[in-house]
């Protein structure tokens, strides 16, 4: 089968042509079924207009939340209330599976997912900063640390995530019926996949970009055959050897404000393929503060 993953599409009003003409664009690919992995739109009315200029792309669809899908800025619901209830009501309103507490199976194929939130594990080598002082300084860096307001710590968030997911993923594994596994998360599991590389200034802020740990436990699940992944708005792919395995495939989805992407995965042949969206109307370079 053939299947369409997109992430960080930020849907933003006056982007709108721009993303549906991307929408538009892949489903004339006719793909069997769409993923969307978070950062879809903030506050929940976007999340919502999203998800229905979507809906069109695939009979069969899932959708993920992302970091900017749980921001509370002003008046707006609570981190809480949007990722205990409120997204996964917007999904199933449009007729998306929630991945971030169900799995998704297409014949023998397992889909399982989750947002990934951050434990650090993901720093850069070199920066000798404390897990504490990672957290203390995010606010600084990242806008997370100013509008995320539930009440766990990042490395809490990760645990509890990462807890829901491997169980949803060794059900998977143990499921005679299934073959093969695809994963899908909003935050890389896998080294090589954080945003900054070669830019020595920026790259402190590679602790915001994966959850390494959840990437190691991945490995005790040999049917994963891919990895999909978001919220660094850059194009990566790392071959991650295993012992006694084939070894994994991973990618991140180049999406990135205004100017979308989404690889394009064929199950049967496990070629993937970019497919990007209309030309960036917003410039580079002075966007990073929105991440
Ligand atoms: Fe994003
Ligand atoms: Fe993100």
């Amino acid at each position: 089968m053939r299947i369409a993953i997109t992430t960080d599409i930020h849907y933003h009003p006056p982007w709108r042509d721009r993303i549906e003409a991307f929408a538009e664009h892949l489903a004339a690919r006719q793909p069997d079924a769409l993923i969307i992995a978070g950062d879809i739109g903030e506050p929940l009315d976007l999340f919502h207009e999203c998800l229905a200029l979507f809906k069109p792309v695939a009979p069969q669809r899932a959708a993920l939340a992302g970091n900017h899908d749980v921001w509370q800025r002003g008046a707006a619901h609570t981190s809480l209330e949007l990722w205990e209830e409120l997204l996964e009501e917007a999904a199933s309103l449009h007729g998306y599976a929630w991945l971030d507490r169900t799995n998704v199976v297409f014949g023998g194929l397992g889909v399982c997912g989750t947002i990934a939130w951050y434990d650090y594990s993901g720093k850069q080598p070199g920066i000798n900063l404390s897990d504490d002082e990672y957290e203390r300084l995010k606010p600084m860096i990242s806008n997370d640390g100013r509008y995320v307001n539930w009440p766990w710590t990042d490395r809490q968030m990760a645990a509890r995530v990462g807890e829901s997911f491997l169980e949803r993923l060794m059900a998977l594994q143990e499921d005679p019926a299934i073959s093969e596994i695809i994963i899908v998360s909003h935050v890389p599991l896998f080294d090589g996949c954080q945003r900054y590389s070669g830019d020595p200034n920026r790259e402190i802020a590679n602790a915001y970009y994966a959850n390494l740990s959840l990437g190691r436990r991945v490995l005790e699940a040999p049917k994963v055959r891919s990895v999909f992944s978001g919220h660094v708005h850059v194009e990566r792919a790392v071959t991650v050897t295993r012992n006694g395995s084939t070894p994994l495939e991973v990618y991140t989805n180049p999406s990135d404000y205004g100017r979308p992407a989404a690889l394009m995965v064929d199950t049967d042949t496990w070629a993937v393929s970019i497919l990007r969206g209309p030309e960036p109307f917003m410039p580079n370079g002075n966007d990073d503060a929105l991440v």
